[in-house]
């Protein structure tokens, strides 16, 4: 059986940055309090023009381009998004088809801000079962469309971007995916949602009144539950391969409050320096965090062949998940 590795990552950010001074224009905040309870201090925002299927194109040419992997050689692609171009097509069609994926087959991926682990787990599954050569996943979320700019208890922590990995089969047993552990916990349901726009509550005029087409998060509830199961997640994994923390040379959480991540990082004993964070410049971007902070790793020379990479992540649903690999480039 071919084991699978991740082998290149590819990002997007917009230009326009939204700091928290910005926000403290349209909302009563400030710049103090948002740093002192979620450690962001802006985040990147899209203009109207562009949708998730555009970011997501722009960070899979770009993973595509640091493999020198060409758009044909793919043969599925995963878009991981709460937030589609539309509800259908699948926002993996319209990438494909802007990609030029001619070979590739896809689909999207809703597990909210656990969306790209999930979408990892699925691809490395498949590669390792020897049925695919090449997949992109791709984590991309518009999260300024369905954010209410005048709920300061959530516009706060959003930002807009996309990310993605090249997963494909490794030449080496040593590197690449060890193993994952996901969880959903539907009871979570009421805590963090978009209530709007589906079938239980099509969009009306008084749906739209009612501003029932955004983000609505108990916050509280949901920071309790992420600082929960990520740690047990992580410490669940590494004890079933049979690992230490002191062996993870970089834990690369989601990217939603610095609070949660040191919590986690702390209950483990893993050292601030092996820990990536990187919400401060872009917010929890929802699906796109774990690539975006893969590739500042990658940037900040972090990240060396054969190291013990931690992957963690909770969101709305509830969904949570871990994955273990050894960085294979
Ligand atoms: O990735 C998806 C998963 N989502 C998350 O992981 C988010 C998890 N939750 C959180 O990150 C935190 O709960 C928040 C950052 C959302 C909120 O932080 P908190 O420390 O839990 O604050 P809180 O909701 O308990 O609010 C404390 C106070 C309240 O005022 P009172 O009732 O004590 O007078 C809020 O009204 O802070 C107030 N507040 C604000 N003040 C200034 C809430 N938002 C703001 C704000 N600026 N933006």
């Amino acid at each position: 059986m071919p084991k699978a590795k991740i082998s290149a990552v590819g990002c997007f950010v917009p230009p326009q940055v939204l700091t928290n001074d910005d926000l403290s224009r349209m909302v009563v905040t400030n710049d103090a309090w948002i740093v002192e309870r979620t450690g962001i201090k802006e985040r990147h925002i899209a203009e109207k023009t562009i949708a998730t299927s555009d970011m997501a194109l722009e960070a899979a040419r770009d993973a595509l381009q640091q493999r020198g992997v060409g758009p044909d050689e793919l043969e599925a692609v995963i878009v991981c998004t709460v937030t589609p171009d539309m509800l259908f097509p699948s926002t993996a069609c319209l990438v494909q088809h802007k990609l030029g994926a001619k070979g590739a087959w896809g689909f999207d991926l809703v597990a909210a801000c656990s969306g790209f682990l999930y979408g990892l787990t699925v691809a490395a599954q498949m590669v390792c079962a020897g049925s695919h050569g090449k997949i992109l996943v791709i984590g991309a979320d518009t999260m300024s469309r369905i954010i209410d700019y005048t709920d300061r208890s959530t516009c706060i922590l959003f930002g807009d971007g996309a990310g993605a990995f090249l997963v494909e089969a490794s030449e080496d047993d040593y590197s690449g995916y060890i193993g994952h552990l996901n969880e959903i916990d539907g009871s979570g349901a009421p805590f963090l949602n978009m209530p709007a726009g589906g079938s239980r509550m099509p969009a009306s005029t008084e749906t739209v009144n009612a501003r029932q087409h955004y983000v609505k998060q108990e916050g509280q509830q949901v920071f309790k539950f992420a600082v929960r199961k990520m740690f047990e997640l992580s410490e669940a994994i590494l004890r079933r391969h049979g690992f230490q923390a002191s062996d993870v040379k970089l834990l690369i959480p989601h990217q939603a409050n610095k609070r949660i991540i040191t919590a986690t990082a702390e209950r483990l004993g893993i050292p601030p320096e092996n820990v990536v964070i990187n919400l401060d410049r872009f917010g929890n971007t929802t699906a796109a965090t774990i690539p975006l902070a893969a590739r500042d790793a990658l940037a900040e020379g972090r990240l060396k062949k054969g190291d013990l990479i931690l992957f963690a992540a909770v969101g709305a649903g509830y969904t949570a998940g871990v994955s273990l690999w050894r960085w294979a480039y």
